[in-house]
Parts: C-alpha cells; structure tokens; sequence
C-alpha cells in the first residue's frame, strides 16, 4: 500500500536520526547511562513516528526537503514517547505494555521512567534549536514557541489532565470529550504539520492550511484510537485491549457508540484531505492518502 511505505519511509529517517544523532548527542553531552538506557528502551522501540512524517511532509510540499528539517521532525518524536512513557504510568493510565513491549516503568521501575520522560521533553528543544542555520533561525524559532504551546499547559498537558478529570466521571459529554481530544492528541500532531509550513517558510494561508489538516488529522487519529482499545488486537497495537474502559474513560466509542463514532472520524478525515486538495506531488498524495489510512489503520 503506497500510504504505508510512504509512511515507513519517513519513519525509517526519523529512527536513523533518534538512533545516531540523538544518541551521539546523548553519549557525547555526559548522560549517565542508567537515563540513557530508559530513554533509548522507549524511543527505539517502535511506533509509527507518524508526528515527524506529518512534519516532513508539510515540509516537503512547500518545497523543503527533508533534510534540513529532520531534527525538528525527530523531536516531535522525543515529546510524543516523553507522554507515552508518563500516559502509562500507574498514577495515569496504569498500562503495562506499549509497542509490544512492557511499558518503560515496567522494565525500569517509576523513577527510571519519570526521568526518562523528563529528559525527554527537555531534550525536544534543543534538538528543535539544531534546525538552524540551515533554517533561517527566525521560522525556527516560530516554529519552536509553536511546538512549546501545543506540548504544554493549554495542549497536550492539558488535554491529559482533562483526560484525568473525566475518568470515572458522569455526565461527560461528546464535545467535551472532542475538546479533550483535540489538546491531548490534537495539539501535537497540529503543531507537527504547522512547523513543518513554518520551517519552508510558506504564506500564512497555507500555515493555516497546515493547521486545519492537522486538528482534522488529529481528531480522527484519536477517535480511532479509542475505537481500537474496543475492538484492535493487542499484538497489532501492542498496548492493552479494554484499557479504557477497564479505567473509566470518556471516550467516544464510550459516548456515542462504535459506528458513529468511525463516522465522526472518517468525517474529520474528510475535512484534513479537503485543506490539502490544491496541492499536487508526492506529499500532498501522501497526506489525503494518510487521512484516510488513519481510520481504517489496525494499529
Ligand atoms: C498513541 O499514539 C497515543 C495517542 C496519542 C493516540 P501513536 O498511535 O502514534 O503511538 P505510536 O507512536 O505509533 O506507538
Ligand atoms: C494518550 O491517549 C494521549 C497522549 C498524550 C499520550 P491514550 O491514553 O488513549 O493513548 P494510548 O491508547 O495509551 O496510546
Ligand atoms: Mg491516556
Ligand atoms: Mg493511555
Ligand atoms: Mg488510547
């Protein structure tokens, strides 16, 4: 399928860059080796690396190749594993398993595994800042405080917390729980697609483009994640089956039940191919043909 190699291609140089580059820089920077490890453990193993894809691509159709805007890419991915390692916590979602392997407090114990997502995190913007000079540094530094907004308090943190309030709770309701989605998922995989507008230096038009194919993007990314704790198989997702409800959560599936809510999602799906439908070339196939590939994904 044209989508997944495409896919799996971006995610082959992201894995590259996290393994090498990141991991001199790592070594090189004085770590110790009991965070490395940890670090590297949930980094290296695995996932999709879809947030580097979206940001390489929007890149890519502006006229930037990859390249140049690969540590920014990758440092979508530093965040993106920092949330997995602490979303699986005993304290938040209590998973013991993630990408097919026990989750990082399970093979390191809690302490190991906070620090690790703390390092990671911090790590993010520093990686982001190595995109200059070969990008003007202004467009990174706008890109950066972008990247900042969507991982922090009012983005993905806050969505985590919103995430926390509403388990267990009564009364929640769907747009709520779409207003939760969009900070804790939604955020970042946006911010991903309008740094990667940014970096190439487009007109703000296309920026805002960017943004409306990512929130889209990242809406049914979600909601087809939660459709997947239902009905996925766990060796193909490689985290737990039922764990949201097991826990509790609001979650569309929960709310409005299994067909509408892939309704909803192929609806977002729809909305993400129509910001990019005036764009020709590779990159732009691949984000209508990714829009798609999201809700129909089986991990
Ligand atoms: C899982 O993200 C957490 C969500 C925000 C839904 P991914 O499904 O992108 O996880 P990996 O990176 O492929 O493991
Ligand atoms: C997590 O949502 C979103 C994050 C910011 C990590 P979930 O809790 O549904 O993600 P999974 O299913 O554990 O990957
Ligand atoms: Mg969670
Ligand atoms: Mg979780
Ligand atoms: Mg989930």
């Amino acid at each position: 399928m044209w989508v997944k190699d495409r896919l799996a291609a971006y995610a082959a140089l992201t894995a590259d860059y996290l393994r090498d580059r990141f991991g001199r820089r790592l070594r090189e920077a004085g770590t110790p080796e009991t965070l490395i490890a940890p670090m590297e453990y949930s980094l290296l193993g695995g996932g999709k690396r879809l947030r580097p894809a979206l940001c390489l691509a929007f890149a890519e159709l502006h006229g930037l190749p990859p390249g140049k805007v690969l540590p920014f890419a990758a440092a979508f991915e530093l965040i993106h594993t920092y949330s997995l390692i602490h979303d699986d916590l005993p304290a938040m979602d209590d998973d013991d398993l993630r990408r097919g392997r026990p989750s990082c407090h399970k093979a390191y114990g809690e302490a190991q595994a906070i620090l690790a997502g703390d390092a990671l995190l911090t790590e993010a913007f520093g990686v982001m800042a190595e995109t200059a000079p070969a990008v003007p540094e202004k467009a990174v530094l706008t890109a950066l405080a972008e990247a900042a907004f969507a991982a922090g308090s009012a983005g993905m943190v806050g969505g985590q917390m919103l995430d926390m309030d509403y388990t267990g709770a009564s009364g929640v309701s769907l747009a709520q729980v779409a207003a939760m989605q969009a900070k804790k998922t939604g955020a970042l995989i946006r911010a991903a697609c309008v740094c990667g507008a940014i970096l190439a230096e487009c007109a703000p038009q296309d920026v805002d483009r960017a943004a409306l194919y990512g929130q889209s993007l990242g809406a049914a990314f979600q909601i087809a994640d939660d459709i997947l704790d239902v009905v996925g198989d766990e060796t193909a997702i490689g985290k737990p089956v039922g764990s949201d409800q097991a826990m509790g959560k609001n979650t569309f599936p929960s709310l409005a039940g299994l067909p509408q809510s892939r309704e909803m999602a192929l609806a977002e799906a729809d909305t993400a191919v129509r910001a990019v439908a005036d764009h020709d070339g590779e990159a732009a196939r691949f984000l209508r043909e990714l829009a798609r590939y999201v809700v129909d994904r089986v991990s």
